[in-house]
């Protein structure tokens, strides 16, 4: 009988082929394909899933090399509630995430997994989560069958064969990820453009370093290297190995010097981290000589070097960006970067074969198809509020792209990090920025921060929901060990990186943002790198150092002195109940609460 190709193991680690062969027996795929990475691999299964009714290939003169896919309209975000830390205890998980005993879950998962691959080839997808070969990247393979799975993951981390090699040399432990979409297909069955199942697990096992997914198809459910295993499963790696693994975007600042600093910023969803990584400096600054690097957009995974420096690198190799709201006035960077070989999913088809979505430009197309193939023109809108692109669509496009690539972003040894910037959605309370007076200090400001919730849904608008360093959604443990571990970081840290706290969507009492924001927060940036620097001055308060009015460089914006000081403004009120909130928080998690937090917040009070 005639092999089919790709059914030869790229591997011969017996641990590996051991594996492989039983996740084989239990999903009982029609096909097993080991994944080499190509780019004729990558364009036969994009050309599959064309014929396939998965992927429409865009007009290639207007979008070289890029696709399209619309996913089913059940299955277009992560699912938080369907997310599961099954540790050998509930304790620790930690009340901040879902949590079934890990052997109840195991049986539930081996009776859902049996035969979910019936009728669909097996992907034997090997993936770095960083620069293959450094000793801060991770190796992964994810079983899918998944096909817009492994295009997605050729754009955000690097797989196939130098990844199978690295296993080969079995120096690094492999997390194995098993995905599937839970659509066994019956002899004769056709298939649907976007298969998936009403029932989703995305289930972590921290103990045993593994990930199982089940039932969807979209972003961090199945990108298996990105939430699932960069953060959720990496967070424990991190506290077990004395790193850290964050939801954090790197960047470096290029001074007139020529003098490189380079920075790592937390903020929750929706508050802008993609077009603050990739940042272009006002004009005035560029004459100067400033410039934004980036590295990353969403996660760094963070240790301390040798000389006890932290360094970071990206662990993922591409942007998987949330599109409605870029355009080249928001983000030129972002733009540029998935102007070519980029896969689109869930945005806006346009009747010459390119994509749109609500902010990419100021006037819509006259007409297009809607993110369910449904005709949708600015009437449609106008009359029914139907929008063009489903609000999370994404692009997937490859880093490399970005004009604004730092040239050591690849570097295997990582960038030295100077400062972290913690941040949220704050219309009153928080200044426009604040540094910490310490390292503890600034653990306590990542731990409470919090960011006012956007969804429209009556009685939510403007609440504050405590993020605590961006992390709800993705640390792997007990969110009271995470801030021990960040207090215990400092012991392995010589130079600890200054801490900030920023917050660019601050009100004034007539409703309109105080902040210009976008490129102007480079001012604030320079004041950050200049303290990181110990070449700027501030002033004390009870919350943190400020910057006066001097200490900014407002050269090109004509910005008064008066509304700078209510932008700052500390309101003594305001921060009596913002600290009940910290107590709210602290509450929950208080039998692992580190008693560091507590003396923070003690202090805190002491000096307001
Ligand atoms: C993301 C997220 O997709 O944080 O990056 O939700
Ligand atoms: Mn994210």
């Amino acid at each position: 009988m005639k092999k089919r190709p790709h059914s030869t193991p790229l591997a011969t680690n017996k641990h590996l082929l051991r594996w492989v062969e039983k996740m084989a027996d239990l999903c009982k795929p029609a096909a097993i394909h080991w994944v080499d990475g190509s780019k004729e691999e990558f364009d036969a299964l994009c050309a599959q899933m064309v014929a396939a009714g998965t992927f429409t290939q865009l007009n290639q003169k207007l979008w070289p090399g890029c696709f399209y896919a619309r996913s089913d309209p059940t299955d277009v975000a992560r699912v938080e509630e369907r997310t599961f830390i099954c540790s050998l205890s509930k304790d620790a998980a930690g009340p901040t995430n879902n949590w079934v005993n890990p052997f109840d879950m195991r049986k539930k998962l081996r009776g859902l997994f049996d035969g979910c691959m019936a009728g669909r080839t097996m992907y034997v997808l090997p993936f770095s989560m960083g620069p293959i070969g450094s000793p801060m990247s991770q190796i992964g393979v994810e079983l899918t069958d998944s096909p817009y799975v492994v295009v997605n993951m050729r754009i955000m981390a690097r797989i196939g064969l130098p990844v199978f090699k690295e296993i080969d040399k079995a120096e690094k432990r492999v997390v194995p990820c098993l995905h599937t979409v839970g659509a066994p297909l019956q002899p004769g069955q056709a298939d649907v453009p976007w298969p998936c199942n009403p029932e989703k697990y995305i289930v972590h096992f921290p103990e045993t370093r593994e990930i199982w997914s089940y039932g969807s198809g979209y972003g961090g459910n199945a990108l298996l290297g990105k939430k699932c295993f960069a953060l959720r499963i990496a967070s424990n790696m991190a506290r077990d190995e004395g790193w850290m693994a964050e939801h954090m975007l790197i960047l470096g600042v290029e001074d007139p010097r020529g003098e490189k600093t380079y920075v790592a910023a937390a903020f929750p969803s929706a508050c802008g981290k993609t077009n603050f990584a990739m940042m272009i400096p006002p004009a005035s600054f560029q004459r100067k000589g400033w410039k934004v690097w980036t590295v990353g957009d969403d996660i760094a995974w963070i240790k301390p070097d040798a000389d006890g420096r932290l360094h970071a690198i990206n662990p993922e190799a591409g942007f998987f960006g949330v599109a409605p709201g870029t355009s080249a006035k928001t983000n030129p960077n972002a733009m540029a970067a998935l102007a070519k070989n980029t896969i689109f999913t869930n945005v806006a088809l346009t009747p010459e074969g390119g994509v749109w979505w609500e902010g990419m430009t100021d006037e819509p197309p006259a007409r297009c198809l809607d993110w369910q193939g449904r005709e949708w023109t600015p009437e449609v809108a106008r009359t029914t509020g139907a929008k063009a692109a489903h609000p999370n669509a994404r692009f997937t496009a490859p880093a490399s792209q970005c004009p604004t690539i730092d040239p050591d972003w690849e570097n295997p040894g990582g960038v030295p990090i100077s400062a972290i910037i913690f941040g949220g959605r704050r219309a009153t309370t928080m200044p426009l920025v604040y540094q910490a007076f310490n390292w503890s200090t600034g653990v306590y400001m990542g731990a409470t921060m919090g960011s006012e919730m956007t969804a429209a849904a009556a009685g939510t608008i403007g609440k504050v929901r405590r993020d605590p360093m961006a992390m709800l959604p993705f640390c792997g443990y007990h969110m009271g060990d995470y801030f021990r571990h960040w207090i215990k970081m400092q012991r392995r840290i010589k130079e600890t990186p200054r801490v900030f706290h920023v917050n660019w969507f601050r009100k004034a009492a007539d409703g309109s943002f105080l902040w210009p924001g976008f490129s102007e927060n480079m001012r604030v940036l320079k004041w950050i790198v200049d303290r990181a620097r110990g070449r700027a001055l501030g002033r004390e308060t009870p919350i943190g150092w400020v910057p006066r009015y001097e200490d900014i460089d407002w050269t090109g914006l004509d910005y008064p002195r008066e509304r700078f000081e209510e932008l700052q403004h500390f309101d003594h009120n305001l921060w009596r109940a913002e600290l009940m909130g910290h107590e709210e928080l602290f509450l929950d998690l208080h039998d692992h609460l580190p008693k560091e937090m507590i003396y923070e917040r003690e202090l805190l009070i002491c000096r307001m």
